[in-house]
């Protein structure tokens, strides 16, 4: 693209991917979630190019960019541009102070891998123009602002944790987090002697073309069958085991699968935080074993290459624990590995996947990392 001959980029933006160690689902439900950022992540270099309403976007990774006249802001029918694209719709809508500007993106942070590149790309373009035009959004506004961005240009109907995590995550520690009144306690993590270590199935995923809409319509069903009993019931967040055993009859196998997947789920969170604050490293990998059984039995968003590794995982008594972390239907399995196994164990597991798939895997570890960050250049 012409811009990038004369690109000098005023502000570089580093916008983390996440992992989430656990409270899968629960984020749309109200409930508890525990994530942190990666240290894998989205570079944005930004300036501002004199023009009242001309931008250009360029990506680097896929050698593609397009140019959008701010007056005339609408979908496309190219999928990651519909995450800028919401994100300058939902700017738009809140301040008149938005200028052209020129950006390119890098990336290190693999893409449908459960490791929320979408919240990654919508949080650190209005981080980044939030600061190159003094725009006065306020952290919470740009965390929500992304959520919106991807329910109306992506099309998933997603909680808020991805994009909370991003942005707000502190290194060293997972968040604790309510989704519903957004109170959060930063949870020191220190797995010491285990790293954490995501094992790739490149089984990858678009949640707006999964069934990912679906487990929410599945779980607001749920509610309003619950509600009939129970008025005062807002979402499953509100609800327990006692009260969903007497509601049983009332509704079908899969909702009440739903249900006993979110309720429990949510429960493991708060399980999860108590096994951090004490140290607990059994028990923590325990819970992510817990976890997954749910994810894949009961909700039913795991796929056979999440499942596999996971069982694979536990023939090794050096690994603790495991699961597939994020929306589902593929990306990666979060495993707590002993530091001195962790070479023998991914090998095996390559191995094994390879000859049960012939897929490649890939893996890396992550620890808890800083969100996102802005620096003028
Ligand atoms: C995706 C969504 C999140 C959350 C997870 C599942 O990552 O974007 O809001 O629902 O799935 O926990």
């Amino acid at each position: 693209m012409q811009f990038l001959e004369n690109f000098k980029p005023e502000l570089i933006v580093e916008s983390p991917g996440r992992i989430n160690l656990i409270g899968e689902h629960t984020d749309y439900n109200m409930g508890y979630v525990l994530p942190t950022a990666i240290a894998k992540k989205i570079i944005f270099k930004l300036q501002k190019n004199g023009s009242d309403t001309h931008c250009n976007i360029y990506t680097l990774g896929y050698d593609q960019g397009f140019e959008i006249d701010l007056n005339t802001i609408a979908k496309s029918k190219i999928e990651w541009q519909n995450y800028i694209l919401g994100v300058l719709n939902e700017i738009s809508k809140r301040t008149a102070k938005l200028r052209g500007f020129d950006c390119t993106i890098e990336s290190n942070l693999p893409t449908g891998s459960g490791l929320s590149s979408s919240a990654a790309l919508e949080c650190g373009l209005a981080f980044g123009l939030n600061e190159l035009f003094g725009l006065g959004l306020s952290k919470i506004e740009m965390v929500e602002l992304s959520q919106i961005a991807e329910h109306t240009y992506a099309g998933t109907q997603c909680g808020i944790m991805d994009q909370y995590a991003s942005v707000m995550s502190e290194a060293g520690h997972v968040i604790l987090l309510d989704c519903r009144s957004l109170e959060r306690g930063m949870i020191p993590i220190d797995l010491q002697p285990y790293k954490i270590i995501l094992l790739n199935t490149k089984v990858s995923h678009n949640l707006a073309t999964s069934e990912y809409n679906v487990r929410k319509a599945e779980c607001e069903q749920g509610i309003s069958i619950i509600q009939k009993k129970y008025p005062e019931v807002q979402s499953l967040r509100d609800v327990d085991q006692e009260m969903l055993t007497e509601c049983k009859a009332e509704m079908n196998e899969t909702i009440r699968r739903r249900c006993t997947f979110i309720i429990a789920e949510n429960q493991r969170v708060l399980k999860m935080a108590k096994a951090l604050e004490a140290n607990n490293l059994e028990q923590v990998g325990k819970l992510l074993y817990e976890a997954h059984e749910g994810i894949s039995k009961d909700y039913e968003v795991s796929c056979k290459e999440s499942d596999f590794l996971v069982d694979f995982s536990k023939s090794n008594p050096q690994v603790l624990g495991a699961r597939q972390t994020g929306g589902g239907f593929g990306g990666c399995t979060l495993n707590i590995v002993a530091e001195n196994a962790v070479e023998g164990f991914v090998t095996a597991a390559a191995i094994a996947y390879k000859k049960a798939f012939d897929i490649d895997l890939e893996w890396f570890e992550v620890s808890p990392s800083q969100g996102t960050t802005a620096r003028w250049l």
